[in-house]
């Protein structure tokens, strides 16, 4: 039986961050130590198009998030991770899906009506048809595990309307596809505690995997514990939630008794928080610094990965054109 083929993808917005890392990188991490699957990760950079980064900010952030992915484990020996354009049948392939698209199904898209609120000068055909490029991405690569965020979700489901409509008129071809829900609860912003984290709330909301020790300890002696008015306090939550994460069991067990004594100090939860989370990303660090500095080994794994890559899209691509009648 051959293993069944989990595809993922991330957007070059911003370094990464423990939201991220937690909520996205980590479970493609241990999906590609199981073994049981063949393994895609790529940077979303033509999805990226359709925001308000500028050409030198996009260039630096690919390559800074290859960097990050392989310093936190990302293995492009048991994955293959790559560069969206650097393969083009993905827009080739989009454009074939757009066609059978019908414009009602894109309009229901919340991302969309998200973003384009959030971006409102920037309302262009990309952001729009975005879901229809996601669909392409999955189904090059004939992809039917896809692990992704809530937000996504309904972007999985129309991948999956994409391929019944594409087998319905070409004959059958791709299969079903499905999504995984990352089980990790959101992440919070270290500010703003009722938010998740996120790298558009500004530097203080977030922790960087690449963030040194010191910064660390400021941002998180900086983090809102106490609520207006007492009662539970989400920013409360949120540090245990990372303690869980990041440091021992006895040290969460010891500041969640606390906690419910009403003993705890949260300068020392901070501190405790900050040295494991430290700790925890000291060989990514250097690993980081490493590929960053090596930027010809980083670009000989990309381009060996998109080799691969290209290999099977261009196999795919065969196959549809023929499909569709274009000779
Ligand atoms: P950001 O909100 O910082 O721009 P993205 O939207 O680019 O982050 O998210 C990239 C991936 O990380 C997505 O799969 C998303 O589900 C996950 N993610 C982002 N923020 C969090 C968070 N605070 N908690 C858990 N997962 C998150
Ligand atoms: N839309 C995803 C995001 O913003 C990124 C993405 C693009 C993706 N294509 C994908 C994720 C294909 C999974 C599969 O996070």
């Amino acid at each position: 039986m051959p293993k069944p083929v989990l595809f993922s993808g991330i957007q070059p917005t911003g370094n990464l961050h423990i939201g991220n890392y937690l909520g996205a990188v980590k479970q493609m991490i241990d999906f590609q130590n199981t073994g049981e699957y063949t393994m895609y990760y790529f940077i979303a950079d033509l999805h990226s198009l359709t925001g308000n980064m500028t050409p030198e900010e996009r260039g630096s952030q690919v390559f800074i998030t290859a960097a990050e992915l392989l310093a936190a484990g990302i293995d492009p020996k048991k994955t293959t991770m790559f560069v969206q354009s650097h393969v083009r049948e993905h827009t080739e392939l989009a454009w074939i899906f757009e066609t059978l698209t019908p414009i009602a199904e894109l309009e229901r898209m919340t991302q969309f009506k998200d973003k384009s609120i959030r971006q409102a000068k920037n309302i262009n055909a990309g952001l729009f048809t975005y879901p229809i490029l996601q669909a392409a991405d999955i189904l090059l690569y004939h992809g039917t595990v896809v692990p992704v965020g809530e937000d996504q979700v309904q972007h999985v489901e129309l991948t999956r309307d994409i391929a019944r409509w594409f087998n319905k008129k070409y004959g059958e071809y791709f299969a079903e596809v499905k999504h995984v829900l990352t089980n990790v609860p959101r992440v919070k912003s270290l500010l703003d505690p009722n938010k998740k984290m996120s790298k558009s709330l500004g530097a203080g909301h977030v922790i960087e995997l690449a963030d040194e020790p010191d910064v660390i300890q400021k941002k998180l002696s900086k983090a809102v514990t106490a609520t207006e008015g007492g009662g539970k306090a989400p920013g409360v939550d949120n540090l245990l939630l990372l303690l869980k994460q990041f440091g021992t069991e006895e040290q969460y067990q010891e500041f969640v008794a606390a906690e419910k004594k009403g003993t705890i100090q949260y300068g020392a939860l901070k501190s405790v928080l900050a040295e494991s989370i430290a700790d925890t990303f000291a060989e990514f660090r250097e690993k980081r610094a490493s590929f960053v500095k090596n930027t010809k080994k980083l670009n000989a794994i990309l381009e060996e990965n998109a080799e691969h890559a290209r290999l099977v899209a261009a196999h795919t691509m065969k196959d549809v054109r023929k499909r569709v009648g274009l000779v």
